[in-house]
């Protein structure tokens, strides 16, 4: 565990699978937690369910809106005067073979997994410039498919994870040394989003996990919390691959 008494983080996609367990992770280390998500009831309930309304707050928010992304800062700087610590969970998988993808579903795909990515980012990084500290950590979750390319029927979402790398690598020489950004790029993780993936092809992805599992969102979050953490001081511009070693590249 990490101590994270005096940090203030926001957690978008925190509705749901990694960004809910990051949100309570963080919670756990400490950490005053405004938990964002485009689902209402979901985010109310991650909130309600971490049970500490002193250290906690949530917003219904949706990435694809810039000003949603203000809003979600205001509310931050309202209720705990700061924000220190940004992980970037919010996304979208779908599934369209790119022969007959349409221009909505790309850029769909590209509005809430990237561009949503720029709008959060920029705006807690201009609140955490403007902080007294001036300082702060952002964690982006891009995937294994951004390294390698999507799955099949899967390339606008391999293109908007592999720009996310790319972004946050951009984002952590423009924001140096005030802001450290880094990535995690996740292999199959047990969460609502690839449950029917899973359930039809479970066993086949398993052979080629040599950790022999699907993993926990836990062990993302507690991933993000290590790259938001002192315990990374000197790491930015990374991308750790949290995979059970499916992918070693
Ligand atoms: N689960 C995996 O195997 C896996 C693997 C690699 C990467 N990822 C990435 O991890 C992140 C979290 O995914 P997850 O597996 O926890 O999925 P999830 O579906 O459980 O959670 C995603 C959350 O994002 C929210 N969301 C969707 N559109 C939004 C929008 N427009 N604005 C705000 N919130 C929105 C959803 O409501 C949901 O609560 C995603 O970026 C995903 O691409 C997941």
């Amino acid at each position: 565990m990490f101590d994270f008494h005096d940090k203030i983080a926001v957690i978008t996609g925190a509705g749901s699978g990694i960004g809910r367990a990051t949100a309570a992770f963080f919670h756990a280390c400490g950490a005053r937690v405004v938990l964002a998500d485009i689902n209402a009831a979901a985010v109310e309930a991650a909130a309600v369910d971490l049970g500490d309304p002193e250290r906690s707050a949530w917003s219904v928010y949706d990435a694809t809106d810039p000003d949603a992304a203000e809003r979600l800062v205001a509310l931050a700087l309202a209720r705990f005067g700061r924000i220190d610590q940004l992980v970037i969970a919010a996304g979208i998988y779908e599934r369209q073979n790119v022969a007959s993808m349409s221009d909505a579903q790309w850029r769909r795909m590209m509005a809430v997994n990237l561009d949503g990515a720029f709008y959060v980012a920029r705006a807690c990084a201009r609140a955490m410039l403007a902080s007294e500290a001036g300082s702060g950590a952002i964690v982006g979750i891009s995937s294994v498919a951004g390294h390698q390319g999507g799955s099949f029927a899967h390339a606008h979402y391999g293109a908007s994870k592999g720009g996310m790398l790319a972004f946050v690598r951009g984002l952590a020489r423009d924001l140096a040394p005030a802001i450290r950004v880094n990535a995690i790029a996740p292999g199959w993780i047990d969460t609502p989003m690839v449950a029917e993936t899973l359930r039809g092809s479970g066993e086949a992805k398993l052979k080629a996990i040599p950790l022999r599992r699907i993993g926990a969102p836990r062990e993302v979050a507690s991933v993000a919390a290590f790259l938001c953490s002192e315990a990374a001081s000197f790491v930015t511009g990374e991308s750790v691959i949290v995979a059970g070693g499916a992918y070693m590249g």
